[in-house]
């Protein structure tokens, strides 16, 4: 047996696989299909959306754009992994005022962008999410959007949400510098900018995914991009007042998920896996290269042809791996930060001690993940120190089955069901229905490529 995963439950046990083989085809992009649905919701007339992933978060960005009057038209596509939205909207300035709470679910991409969209309409909004959301700091927003306008407030001294905005039209331009990596707060940003009068720029120390950028290049708007080359910063600034374009889009492969295969394939004794049409942009594939240095034979083979909002894709192969520990540097952990989880499953089968700095972040997603992550790998058989921001993991140690949770978090759950495939006797993970947040096929694509 190598999973036993009951549709409707929240308890999957996975097993020892005796070979990984085959070739999958990955849920749309995560990111890039919020990015797509919102800005198909601000421009004039049709946008067609192919390939989005249809995972509960990005149904959640589909449903709140459809509370603001847009007509949202969604049908699964024949590969049985994306799906396409026909777009329909009246653009920005037709937007209507919704007429209840947003609820964002367990989608901090959907209630941050959403943020910063609405902070320019004159209208009152409370965005709000489940448990998991509603414990996820929003200061980060709060502070910009307030500082150019808009009457926004939160929980605990505006830390958490919901978030009540009473936006303002036009904004004022800022020039702000986040304070944490996140391409959520530097796009939220710059959606809100779009409605300010002059120009704003945001400046970010470590620069994150451009997802948002490129996209909104491609509709039409200009955004502009300076690259600090030696302390490894940016800058975006973007004009207020311009108008979004409607643009149809493919969204890639989501390399987030293509990540849990790759270290199935390089942890796993026999183990041979192709992901096909794997979104490459290189703000968002330091996984890759953290593979490649920890020796993993990852094989990449780059397509021609970007998608329409000039996204690389393409197609990776992952084998059997001797792995070796390294040094991972806060830059780096920010921008592998969905990926860390199954790199320290990585490094649990890697020789030597590898060292993730600045692994703050994490405790800040759906959820806390360092102490998720420390305390079912150590159920399983790995040796994890965690001393403040630094997480060390110690390897190679086999790894044995375990009854471990998963948090209800997609990123931890996918990770242990990919370590219990190398793992002696079973896995039980709990929480284990949350790999439908991002990934809804994953139990179906595990089952798939086991013998
Ligand atoms: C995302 C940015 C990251 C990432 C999240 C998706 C995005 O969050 O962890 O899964 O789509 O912009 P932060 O911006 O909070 O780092």
């Amino acid at each position: 047996m190598a999973a036993l995963h009951e549709t409707g439950s929240d308890v999957a046990v996975v097993g020892r696989a005796a070979r990984l083989r085959g070739d999958l085809q990955l849920p749309g992009d995560k990111s890039i299909s919020h990015r797509a649905l919102l800005l198909a919701a601000l421009a004039e007339g049709m946008s067609r959306i192919e390939g989005a992933g249809d995972g509960e978060d990005v149904r959640t960005t589909a449903r709140l754009v459809g509370a603001l009057g847009v007509a949202i038209e969604r049908e699964p596509a024949a590969d049985g992994r994306t799906v396409s939205y026909a777009v329909r909207s009246p653009g920005l300035a037709g937007l209507r005022e919704p007429d209840d709470v947003l609820d964002c679910g367990n989608s901090g991409t959907s209630l941050r962008l959403l943020a910063g969209i609405l902070a320019a309409r004159p209208w009152s909004t409370v965005l709000t999410g489940d448990a998991s959301l509603r414990r996820r700091p929003v200061a980060r927003i709060v502070r910009p959007l307030r500082a150019m306008g808009a009457d926004v407030h939160a929980r605990e001294d505006d830390r958490l949400p919901p978030v009540t905005l009473a936006g303002r039209s036009p904004l004022r331009a800022i020039d702000w510098t986040t304070e944490v990596p996140s391409a959520q707060v530097k796009s939220s940003i710059l959606l809100a900018g779009l409605g300010a009068e002059g120009r704003t720029a945001v400046a970010e120390i470590v620069a994150t995914r451009d997802h948002t950028e490129r996209m909104l290049r491609a509709h039409g708007v200009a955004v502009e991009t300076v690259r600090d080359g030696s302390s490894g910063g940016v800058r975006v600034t973007i004009d207020g007042g311009q108008q979004v374009s409607a643009v149809d889009e493919t969204v890639p492969g989501d390399v987030s998920a293509a990540a849990f295969w790759l270290v199935a394939a390089a942890i796993h004794p026999d183990a041979e896996l192709r992901l096909d049409g794997v979104g490459l942009n290189p703000t968002r594939s330091a996984v890759l290269d953290l593979l490649a240095r920890m020796g993993a034979d990852v094989r990449v083979s780059p397509e021609a042809d970007p998608t329409a909002s000039g996204e690389p894709r393409g197609s990776v192969v992952a084998r059997s791996s001797e792995l070796r520990a390294v040094d991972v540097a806060p830059d780096e952990v920010a921008a592998a930060i969905d990926e860390i989880p199954v790199l320290c499953l990585a490094a649990s089968q890697a020789r030597g001690t590898t060292t993730f700095r600045g692994v703050g972040e994490l405790r800040v997603k759906e959820s806390d993940r360092v102490a998720g992550i420390a305390a079912g790998l150590a159920a399983l058989g790995g040796r994890v120190e965690v001393d403040g921001d630094v997480l060390r993991v110690h390897g190679p140690t086999p790894l044995h089955g375990a009854t471990v949770d998963a948090l209800g978090d997609h990123r931890l759950a996918m990770t242990f069901a990919v370590a219990a495939l190398a793992a002696t006797d079973d896995t039980t993970i709990g929480g284990s229905s949350s790999t439908s947040i991002s990934y809804p096929g994953f139990f179906d694509d595990l089952e798939r490529v086991v013998s």
